[in-house]
């Protein structure tokens, strides 16, 4: 049985404020900028403002920003890599709102790359016909926004809380979101378990990645915002399709934890894929080679190590020089000769890692989810762009055009809504948690069996592990499963780990970066559409199918 609510002791303390924005990468520091407004913002984040994905970010943001190329260019991609399940009128959104949203974050300070010419400097990344990602810092894209973002938010006068747990949803007697509960850890901020009340709830909590035991997602992503949505009973959508990172830098058999990214603009520069005897062996499987659509890559590097046996592939971007390395991706450079690989001598030894969830809380296009006064953005959200397959260097934009999209919904619906005047009903925790000690399990049953290459009998074998390693020990609770943000968080990788592994199993076709062995084709007969994963009372997610994706979404 999954946790219906966190929350327990009772609160310690409380506040008020008119939206709460729960996490601080790209899509919630934009939305409180955005919001701000619209009444008072409360920024409430895990760790430091700055922990999240968005400042590990390297490749970039895409946008149809040259002369030379369109935003129905940028649909076209987008919709080919998301395999016939994207959503294409949130694509439109995308597309058409990116280039303007992106100088918006220009306005707001952003310092991204230029050419010798002074225009916006753009590379090419898998999936891309047209060179549109605009980079800074070389491959330090997520940082500066995140630099420029946090110092636009000092002047803003938004309220922020670090190292805060968000832990469940507020809902009134009619099911609208009216705040959140949250447990803080910091000095000199109110302690434990406390309760905001809001009038709105923008959910930007970012990945899931740490559900699998090798990601290149950082600590804090637990896939927070997705079990705190579940509980609350939201609709959360496309789960299975985890994306999967081509070249992560292979740290040998067993690595666990964030690994380093290899930015996908390497191979946009020229870098090959070769195998351990020099063989390019993208060349030949797509059109694009190496800069084929993130699931096609993926494949072929697991393909070649099944035929080769070997642990890893090579990424050969020697022809470089150390000039070009130095300049354009310091970053990545500074990675590899810290674990004793230097670039430009030698091709990086790389493996593919979970790296980004194309689905989460599902939403409408201004980023409203099934819960009245419950938002979401970012990556935590399904707003339909990804489809089954994200395009790179989609994500940063998607959480920046939607947090924009929610800002503006939210200045007509708070200036409609009477504030409440009573705190919202607290009620107490419901449902058992999940032992901190089974953590690794849980990322290893998700690395082994709902990982790149699944099937059925490996998935029916995760879910009824994932079951059982949620059991209570016949004992009664260890210490550790006390509440306490030990066992918070590792509910909350059970909840959505059971969620993925559940809607894997149930998806009998491949689709983008959803490989089944047993079912090797796409199959748009029985299987174009989309999975729908709800937690119901009795505390168990059911998995709904239905054809809902137009059919000139090709
Ligand atoms: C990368 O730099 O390869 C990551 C970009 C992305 O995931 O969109």
């Amino acid at each position: 049985m999954i946790p219906r609510l966190l929350a327990a002791p009772a609160p310690g303390w409380t506040a008020d404020t008119d939206i709460v924005v729960i996490g601080s990468g790209i899509a919630g520091l934009v939305a409180a900028l955005r919001c701000r407004p619209h009444g008072r913002v409360l920024l409430v984040t895990k760790a430091l403002l700055d922990a999240g994905s968005t400042r590990w970010a390297q490749g970039g943001i895409a946008a149809a920003l040259a002369p030379d190329d369109t935003p129905a260019e940028h649909l076209a991609d987008t919709l080919t890599a998301g395999v016939g399940l994207c959503d294409r009128d949130a694509v439109r959104v995308l597309v058409d709102e990116g280039p303007d949203a992106v100088r918006r974050l220009i306005a707001l300070g952003t310092e991204f790359d230029r050419s010798s010419a002074g225009d916006i400097a753009l590379t090419r990344e898998g999936g891309h016909h047209r060179r549109r990602i605009a980079h800074a810092g070389g491959d330090a894209t997520g940082a500066e926004i995140s630099r420029a973002l946090l110092a636009a938010l000092k002047d803003a006068d938004v309220e922020v809380i670090e190292h805060a747990l968000v832990l469940d949803l507020l809902r009134d007697a009619g099911g609208r979101a009216t705040g959140i509960t949250l447990h803080v850890m910091g000095e000199g901020q109110p302690g434990g378990v406390g309760a905001v009340r809001a009038r709105a709830v923008v959910l930007a909590t970012g990945g899931l990645g740490q559900v699998f035991s090798a990601t290149t997602n950082p600590e804090v992503s637990t896939g927070d915002g997705v079990a705190l949505a579940l509980r609350a009973g939201a609709d959360v959508a496309d789960l299975e399709f985890v994306q999967f990172h081509p070249t992560v830098l292979w740290l040998g058999e067993g690595a666990r934890g964030q690994q380093p990214l290899i930015s996908e603009a390497v191979r946009g520069e020229g870098a090959h894929l070769i195998d351990h005897a020099g063989g390019r062996f993208m060349a030949g499987r797509h059109e694009l080679a190496e800069l084929a659509p993130r699931d096609v890559v993926v494949k072929g590097i697991m393909t070649r190590m099944r035929e080769t046996g070997a642990s890893h592939m090579l990424l050969d971007g020697r022809h470089f020089g150390a000039r070009m390395w130095e300049r354009r991706f310091p970053t990545i450079l500074a990675a590899c000769r810290h674990h004793g690989i230097d670039p430009v001598n030698e091709p990086i030894p790389v493996v593919p890692a979970a790296h980004h969830a194309s689905g989460g809380v599902r939403t409408d296009l201004s980023g409203r989810t099934s819960v009245p006064g419950l938002f979401a953005c970012g990556e935590v959200a399904c707003t339909g762009v990804h489809g089954a397959n994200r395009l790179a260097s989609n994500s940063l934009l998607e959480g920046l055009v939607f947090a924009e999209r929610i800002a503006a919904a939210l200045g007509d619906e708070l200036a409609a809504s009477p504030v409440p005047d009573e705190f919202p009903p607290i009620h107490a925790a419901e449902g058992t948690l999940v032992d901190p000690s089974v953590r690794g399990d849980i990322q290893w049953t998700m690395t082994a069996r709902v990982g790149v290459l699944r099937r059925a009998g490996d998935l029916a074998d995760a879910v009824r592990d994932l079951d059982r390693l949620a059991e209570p020990h016949p004992a009664g609770p260890s210490e550790g499963a006390r509440p306490g943000v030990a066992a918070w968080e590792v509910t909350n990788l059970h909840t959505v780990a059971s969620a993925i592994a559940r809607a894997a199993l149930r998806r009998e076709e491949t689709r983008g970066s959803h490989w089944r062995e047993d079912f090797p084709d796409r199959d748009d007969a029985a299987w174009r559409g989309r999975l729908t994963t709800r937690l119901g009372g009795a505390g168990t997610l059911t998995t709904t199918y239905r054809p809902e994706a137009p059919e000139e979404n090709a």
